[in-house]
């Protein structure tokens, strides 16, 4: 394996019981104040995806924000911001999905993408894979050819595979267990 990747996991915090109880969240803003694992996180998605014809890099919004742009300018690929309903002020195409309690939406302008683009899809952590079903959606409705989903954490719950309509998933490191964070 990478040896990188070793270190990139013990740089992601466990914050027990939040947002709410029962919950372990996977805090990558302990990834982001270490130079070398933050950069390492970054060139590992670049090594992967510099010589695909990338010309799109989704990233969803709140974290995604956080990967994507890095990658994007990398590659010499655009960036395009997937985000929650009410924040892109131009025409937009709005999917929905499910979350454990309700349902949120991810929204993408119109225009962005044109058909026949090569587009990877950057989150930081995937779940239930619902959000980045999401964003392969509304990349494929704008024409775009979603070619992989790059998270940096996959929780064993991602059935993700499943909800990610086909399309591979890319996953740094599983999550981190509480019992080895200081
Ligand atoms: C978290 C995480 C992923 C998503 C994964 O985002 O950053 O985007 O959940 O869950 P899923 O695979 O079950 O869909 P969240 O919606 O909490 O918002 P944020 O990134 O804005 O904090
Ligand atoms: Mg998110």
């Amino acid at each position: 394996g990478d040896p990188r990747l070793e270190a990139i996991s013990r740089a992601i915090r466990v914050v027990p019981h939040f947002p709410k109880p029962g919950i372990m969240f996977q805090d990558i803003t302990t990834l982001l104040l270490d130079h070398m694992a933050f950069k390492d996180t970054v060139d590992i998605f670049v090594d992967r995806y510099r010589d695909m014809g990338i010309s799109v890099v989704a990233g969803v919004e709140a974290r995604g924000f956080v990967f994507g742009p890095s990658i994007a300018l990398a590659i010499g690929a655009k960036f395009v911001p997937l985000r929650k309903p009410r924040k892109l002020p131009g025409e937009v195409i709005s999917e929905e999905y499910e979350l454990e309690y309700g349902v949120d939406c991810l929204q993408m302008h119109v225009g962005a993408v044109h058909p026949g683009e090569r587009a990877i899809v950057i989150d930081d952590l995937v779940a239930t894979g619902g959000t980045l079903s999401a964003a392969i959606k509304l990349l494929e409705h704008a024409g775009a050819e979603v070619v992989e989903c790059g998270c940096v954490i996959g929780l064993p719950e991602a059935k993700g595979q499943r909800r990610l309509n086909g399309k591979p998933l890319y996953i740094l490191v599983g999550p981190r267990d509480v019992d080895d964070c200081y």
